[in-house]
């Protein structure tokens, strides 16, 4: 009977206050299990900043499965895309957080506002542009085909009717699709699909050419074949409505291309002899 009581009361509490529910609007900066915070700017303040703008928290959604553009060193998120992240972050005088997630969840945080913007080594196309806006680009890339060394797959044209492994909701997985009789496997990691092909349990994987060289040099017996499948241009996504955003991330870019500090990022992540 008390029992009953208290929750009664409690309930009438939370008709009261909202926010003592936990069902008020949630603060975007306290969604995170991954979460990290840049550490270039350090600051204790960062959980009480405001949301946006200067002095703020500038909330980045990635997929941390993707070297060199961002993956787990320690407790930490490294990689080219959260060096540009903190850079911009720091251009706009904001502190950088790093919200880790599946990958086909990064349009969807950024759409609904559970991240100000999404950077995790991502395509540009049109199906995403429906969603998001894209910033201007920072990299090219394309897909590529890792297989065993000595497979009979030697291009392209060899993918027919082969068991083709990608990452979940890439363009990799897009392009796979197309390929004539292929079976496609779909991994949450690009590694998972890289260990199934040692395993010989897929034929070959189709993946981004930067991560595609790590898996090749941390795993023996694999190899990159030439002749890449696409060519791709990656950006930042940014929410439709957040034009304000857009424009602070493409001016902070151009100035970050303009001093060198974006090749600097790169080459320390990418030897440019490979
Ligand atoms: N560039 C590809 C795409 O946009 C793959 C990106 C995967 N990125 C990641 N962080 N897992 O679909």
């Amino acid at each position: 009977m008390k029992k009953k009581l208290l929750s009664l009361l409690l309930a009438a509490a939370c008709v009261f206050s909202m926010a003592a529910c936990g069902s008020g609007s949630d603060s975007a900066g306290d969604s995170g299990n991954a979460a990290q915070t840049s550490e270039a700017d350090d600051t204790e303040d960062a959980e009480e900043a405001e949301a946006s703008g200067e002095g703020g928290m500038l909330i980045m959604a990635t997929n941390a499965e993707f070297p060199p553009y961002e993956y787990h060193e320690g407790d930490e998120i490294v990689g080219i895309d959260a060096e540009i992240a903190a850079a911009i972050a720091e251009e706009l005088g904001m502190e950088l957080k790093i919200e880790d997630m599946a990958f086909d969840s990064i349009i969807t945080a950024v759409s609904g506002g559970k991240a100000d913007m999404g950077l995790a080594g991502m395509t540009v196309n049109p199906d995403r542009e429906k969603n998001v806006n894209f910033s201007d680009t920072y990299a090219t890339a394309a897909q590529v085909i890792i297989v065993k060394e000595g497979s009979e797959t030697a291009g392209p044209d060899d993918l027919t009717g082969k068991k083709i492994g990608v990452q979940l909701g890439t363009t990799g997985d897009i392009y796979a699709e197309d390929i004539e009789d292929a079976e496609i496997e779909r991994y949450n990691k690009g590694m998972e699909a890289v260990q199934a092909l040692l395993q010989d349990k897929i034929d070959a994987v189709v993946i981004d050419g930067e991560p595609a060289k790590v898996y090749v040099a941390e795993n023996e017996g694999l190899k990159v074949l030439d002749e890449p499948l696409t060519e791709e241009e990656y950006a930042i996504a940014i929410a439709k409505d957040n034009d304000e955003l857009l424009e602070k991330v493409n001016t902070a870019l151009t100035s970050l291309k303009d001093s060198g500090k974006l090749d600097e990022i790169v080459a320390k992540y990418i030897s440019a002899d490979e």
